[in-house]
């Protein structure tokens, strides 16, 4: 159907930030809302597809009709993606996904002490590019949250992680970005002049996008 070009597709959509525990009373995360991943996913229902939303948010309301997967950690937020990614037609990565998690995740509370803590990170492994690596027929889109340098960060992204698309955000904007309700965004392809998305709602925005993908996909 015309109006339904993603019938029978599936759509996995990561949203919002990770979470990495310290400890049974702290974590360490970031400013994302998952706004722009739940956005997404009202979108590609709209658009008649299977929309599987692996969402990091626990303040969001799950989308009607959409189906969720709670996670918490980059971990846990990896792994669910593996699971979904063999049948599906298109993966967003909109999460804020925490690039470290502390080495160690203590079962007790720790106890103020010295007049100094080291927390010690290791790296968490990346999502994008483990899936960028393993790809067949799925259509890959990243975001890239930057500040600085956005075209060469977003581009060297788009090659590194081998996305089919990278959906650059300056965040340093005041309309764009972490816990806003608008995005401003630039769109990176392979072989395609840059698009450049105005300030808009981001559930627009995310429509936008989706239409974008929808192009590219069928050349
Ligand atoms: O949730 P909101 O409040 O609505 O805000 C939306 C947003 C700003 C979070 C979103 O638009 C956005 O930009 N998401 C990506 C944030 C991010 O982590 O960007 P990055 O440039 O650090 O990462 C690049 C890409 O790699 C992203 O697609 C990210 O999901 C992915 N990644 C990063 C690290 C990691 N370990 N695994 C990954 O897959």
């Amino acid at each position: 159907e015309p109006n339904l070009p993603l019938k029978n597709k599936k759509v996995v959509i990561t949203a919002g930030g990770t979470k990495e525990r310290i400890d049974p009373v702290r974590y360490i995360t970031n400013d994302s809302s998952g706004k722009m991943g739940y956005s997404l996913a009202i979108a590609a229902r709209n658009l008649g597809a299977d929309v599987c939303l692996i969402s990091a948010s626990k303040t969001l309301q799950t989308p009607y009709g959409v189906s969720l997967i709670p996670v918490e950690t980059a971990q846990q937020m990896h792994h669910a993606v593996d699971v979904e990614f063999d049948t599906a037609s298109i993966v967003i990565m909109s999460a804020a996904v925490s690039d470290y998690r502390p080495e160690q995740v203590l079962n007790e509370k720790i106890k103020k002490n010295e007049q100094e803590m080291i927390l010690k990170l290791v790296k968490n492994k990346d999502i994008l590019a483990t899936l960028g690596s393993q790809k067949k027929h799925q259509f890959l889109i990243g975001f890239a949250a930057e500040t600085t340098n956005v075209e060469e960060y977003a581009k060297g992204k788009l090659v590194k992680k081998k996305a089919d698309m990278i959906v650059a955000n300056d965040v340093s904007k005041p309309h764009a970005g972490f816990n806003k309700d608008t995005n401003e965004v630039t769109i990176f392809m392979v072989d395609e002049e840059p698009v450049e998305l105005s300030v808009n709602s981001k559930q627009a925005i995310a429509e936008e996008i989706l239409a974008i993908a929808l192009t590219k996909m069928t050349k």
